[in-house]
């Protein structure tokens, strides 16, 4: 049966010592929690020290971004075999800010998610519309085209593997979380694709989180649906006691 997974995304936050600092307090607000699988995704320059401080504990290493070749001339990059050299678990890949901010395309994602799958991390792949694709009615085509492009030509055993995040992008970082029922109708269209693709037990298997301003407030009602099986954190996130509650409301 699929796990609940919550997973923090810091973003662009956070020196080496602020975030070692961060995550030492979560430490020990979720001791003994292993009911909800705990992931923090620092930057780059913060996962070395971030993997020695949890390194015995329930909380995993995750990063918010991968290449998908192993090693050469690809300046600025990291690939998924550094990631899990450095002990990382999880990587986010196609988050919209991604998408947005640096253009990436499904086809990239897809490129991502397959070497991550590759060498045995599991990757959190990103979905979900802008404010006028929903105004336009277009939520499930984006979110359908986006699935297809990124994922649509995996194995079954791979699918799995994956972790989906649903996150309408006009409710990340804007305060504007979706409604548990607006939340749920994608999930259950996500669950119903991944069905029609890779069968029912493999729907059954993947964990859909929900992300987009998910705090301690509305973190309860959103998991408490019957499709949403955790959630993407952002902002929340860089708060140990938000995050720390957060996580104790899936319990
Ligand atoms: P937010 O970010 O919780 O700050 O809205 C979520 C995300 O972008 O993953």
């Amino acid at each position: 049966m699929r796990k609940i997974i919550i997973a923090g995304n810091w973003k662009m936050n956070k020196l080496i010592s602020e975030a070692k600092e961060l995550v030492r307090e979560l430490k020990i607000l979720v001791e003994g929690i292993s009911e909800v699988e705990i992931v923090v995704c620092p930057v780059y320059t913060a996962l070395y020290v971030v993997s020695q401080e949890i390194s015995g504990s329930n909380i995993k290493l995750g990063s918010q971004d991968c290449f998908w070749e192993e090693k050469g001339a690809y300046t600025g990059e990291v690939s998924p075999v550094m990631l899990k050299d450095v002990g990382a678990e999880f990587v986010i890949i196609g988050h919209s800010e991604r998408r947005q901010y640096f253009h990436e395309t499904n086809e990239w994602v897809n490129k991502k998610t397959k070497k991550a799958l590759e060498v045995g991390l599991r990757p959190i792949v990103c979905v979900g519309e802008r404010l006028e694709e929903r105004e336009a009615g277009k939520t499930f085509e984006v979110v359908r085209d986006q699935l297809e492009g990124g994922l649509g030509n995996l194995s079954s055993s791979d699918m799995m593997r994956v972790v989906i995040a649903y996150e309408p992008v006009w409710a990340i970082g804007t305060g504007k979380t979706a409604t548990p029922s607006q939340a749920q109708e994608v999930h259950e269209f996500i669950r119903k694709w991944i069905a029609e693709k890779f069968g029912e037990k493999v729907a059954e298997e993947v964990t859909i989180q929900y992300g987009g301003s998910v705090k301690p407030n509305n973190a309860r009602d959103l998991l408490s649906q019957k499709d949403i099986d955790g959630a993407l954190v952002g902002g929340a996130s860089l708060n140990a006691k938000d995050f720390a509650e957060i996580i104790k409301s899936a319990l």
